[in-house]
């Protein structure tokens, strides 16, 4: 179909799913083991119900904000994703190039099929780019990629701490990876195992050993804000916090790691309990992640307190199937839906949005 006949983000992944090779829909459609938590993460929003109020002037909306210190015209990110190249020849430049137009922000991946200078060269002035890392058991090579982020302007740190181990994603391991076009970064790994699927063939030097420990000693390497990305329940959140970093993102990775773990959105509601009854709220940034698809989906997480909401598999598809201009279209029909829902609640602008707007007394999944 032509892209003005795409009129939301589920619309692209049916059309990724018809027109996608083989492998790379299998890399990025797939979850862990039965896939539960990746269809719990976007069911989850079902069982939010919105309480609008009315007779606000709604005559202009503004969906700006801002993440870690910089301007966003929208409270939502392109997520880290792994192997651009599987679903476009240009792999993850063209989410540069389109998150550049559109003024959002771009996490790049460790694991990205385009070399970090590449992005970084594809940048537009003004754009902001943060990092996502995997942390190598040989700290010598993390040392290299952090500061040499940093000196490429980079504006922000995110850890995955998520993923001591990939998690089983059988459509991926069911076809084989092979390895021609993604060039990724493969400092200190064994050679490659093409039984295993995309995802564990490119990943075995992610150190398990990653502890709390080890915040300190990434503080004491950049300046840039850190961000812990995957944080699963309101304990951590409140340790992370204690351990002085800017920010976490609530996450479960996609549904990609431990299967039955729960949705982002169930999580962020604990998480914002916890940090609060700690005194801690003001300490950290709360971002989420995890089958953000709609407007609404975006407003709750910002009515339970997330800074910013981040989406993976949306852009992928976009990319995948409409390059630069399919990844421009999402991102405005998601701006769309966002102001409509903004108008439609009464709140003009993000810091309007408050916590009684959504009813979650059926959210949680006990
Ligand atoms: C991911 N994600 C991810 N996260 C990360 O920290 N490092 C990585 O290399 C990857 N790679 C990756 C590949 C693919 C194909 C997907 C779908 C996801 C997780 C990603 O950053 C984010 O947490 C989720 O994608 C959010 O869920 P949705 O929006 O895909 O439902």
């Amino acid at each position: 179909p032509s892209l003005s006949a795409i009129l939301n983000a589920f619309d692209f992944e049916s059309v990724a799913r018809r027109t996608m090779k083989p492998e790379g829909w299998a890399y990025y459609s797939s979850g862990a083991d039965d896939e539960l938590t990746l269809q719990e993460n976007h069911a989850a929003f079902h069982r939010i119900w919105l309480r609008p109020r009315v007779l606000v002037n709604v005559r202009t909306v503004d969906t700006s904000t801002t993440m870690l210190g910089t301007r966003s015209s929208l409270p939502l990110y392109i997520s880290a994703t792994a192997l651009g190249k599987l679903g476009h020849r240009e792999g993850e430049v063209v989410l540069t190039r389109a998150a550049g137009t559109r003024q959002i922000v771009q996490m790049m991946p460790t694991l990205a099929s385009c070399s970090l200078d590449e992005m970084v060269a594809a940048r537009a002035t003004g754009q902001t780019q943060w990092f996502q890392l995997y942390v190598n058991s040989d700290r010598k090579i993390t040392e290299r990629l952090v500061r040499h982020a940093e000196s490429k302007g980079v504006k922000g740190l995110f850890i995955t701490v998520d993923a001591p181990q990939l998690g089983r994603r059988e459509k991926d391991m069911r076809t084989k990876f092979v390895d021609d076009a993604p060039d990724v970064q493969r400092d200190g790994k064994e050679s490659i195992n093409r039984n295993e699927g995309a995802a564990r063939a490119i990943s075995s030097f992610i150190d398990p050993g990653l502890c709390w420990d080890d915040i300190e000693w990434f503080k004491s390497i950049t300046k840039m804000p850190i961000v812990l990305k995957g944080i699963q329940r309101g304990e951590d959140a409140v340790l992370a916090a204690k351990a002085g970093v800017a920010g976490i993102v609530v996450s479960n990775h996609g549904g990609r790691q431990l299967d039955t773990a729960r949705s982002g959105i169930e999580i962020l509601e604990e998480v914002m309990t916890y940090l609060k009854e700690a005194g801690l709220t003001d300490r950290l940034e709360v971002y989420v992640d995890g089958g953000f698809r709609r407007g609404t989906d975006i407003f709750k997480a910002l009515a339970l307190g997330a800074k910013g909401v981040g989406l993976g598999r949306p852009f992928l598809y976009a990319m995948s199937t409409y390059g630069q201009p399919g990844v421009e279209r999402l991102i405005d029909l998601l701006r769309d839906e966002l102001e409509m829902v903004m108008r439609l609640m009464g709140t003009p602008s993000i810091k309007d949005i408050s916590k009684d707007m959504a009813v979650v007394k059926n959210l949680s999944s006990h």
